[in-house]
């Protein structure tokens, strides 16, 4: 595997690579989710290629960009294993030059759920995403279907400004309780860790009594129950894919999603409702 770390390097080789290329951009602290995306490249692609890039942009003042797990070495021998070509760890000033300024904002997706959390989280994803993919020129971007926001407005973006790249969203991978992976469970403590499955568990309740036939509000109201007594919830409902618009009754292609804080950490998850 090659380690690239400037834009130059990355021009050069991209270029000559074998195509498709797979791209999996991620900000390290790598796990079988991460992994699975790059499975995925490898069984579909002639080149695989990975990034690692914590962006500062996607991180608000106050979040957790500094503590944010970092392990390079780590992270390259998985990703060898796995079977990337080229991994591409740009510094912060290969990224964000002196006078950088441009952003990309995808509207009103990006300000709902997750963006009303986090005020310009997306726009800080959606700028480095569109960076990465105007480097590595990949044919096919791998994303995870655990940041189910994050994929819609990656989508969006490629839908609405022409950029040559399929989009391939890959399932969820859960720890076997059912939690979703994360590089964030990793700062659960003992007690938080044994509730974060509930997250999960609620989203099927939820989805359980909307399939039974109960109104969105009381489906919501009995879902609850199943969360971890240390959970606050941030958000539970159901939302149309695409455009994350909230719906009243279970139309697909739609998700329930979900966002609760254990202690200081904020855990996401959602499940697909049923197609009908
Ligand atoms: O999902 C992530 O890890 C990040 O948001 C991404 C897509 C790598 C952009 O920084």
């Amino acid at each position: 595997m090659q380690v690239i770390r400037s834009l130059a390097q990355a021009r050069a080789l991209f270029d000559v690579f074998g195509q498709p290329i797979g791209f999996v951009p991620t900000m390290g602290a790598l796990h079988e989710g991460h992994l699975e995306l790059v499975r995925q490249a490898r069984s579909e692609c002639t080149t695989v290629a990975a990034s690692i890039f914590v962006n500062p942009m996607q991180f608000a003042p106050g979040e957790d960009f500094e503590r944010y797990p970092r392990d390079l070495d780590a992270d390259c021998v998985k990703l060898t294993e796995t079977g990337v070509d080229i991994v591409f760890v740009p510094s912060d000033d290969e990224i964000y030059p002196a006078g950088f300024s441009t952003a990309i904002d995808v509207g009103a997706l990006a300000s709902v759920y997750e963006g009303a959390i986090r005020p310009g989280h997306f726009r800080g994803v959606a700028t480095i995403v569109a960076k990465l993919l105007n480097v590595v020129h990949p044919q096919v971007l791998y994303v995870g279907q655990k940041d189910a926001q994050q994929t819609a407005v990656l989508r969006k973006m490629v839908r609405d400004l022409e950029i040559p790249v399929h989009v391939e969203v890959v399932p969820t991978v859960r720890d076997s309780d059912g939690l979703a992976l994360s590089s964030r469970n990793a700062y659960l403590n003992a007690a938080e860790r044994a509730q974060a499955p509930s997250l999960y568990r609620t989203l099927l309740a939820l989805r359980d009594a909307l399939e039974a036939g109960m109104s969105k509000s009381a489906a919501i109201q009995r879902a609850r129950s199943e969360l971890g007594s240390l959970a606050v919830l941030d958000y539970l409902d159901v939302v149309d894919a695409d455009t994350f618009e909230p719906l009243e009754a279970m139309r697909p292609p739609s998700f329930a999603i979900a966002a609760a804080r254990f202690g200081a950490t904020r855990l996401l998850d959602n499940v697909w409702m049923p197609h009908g």
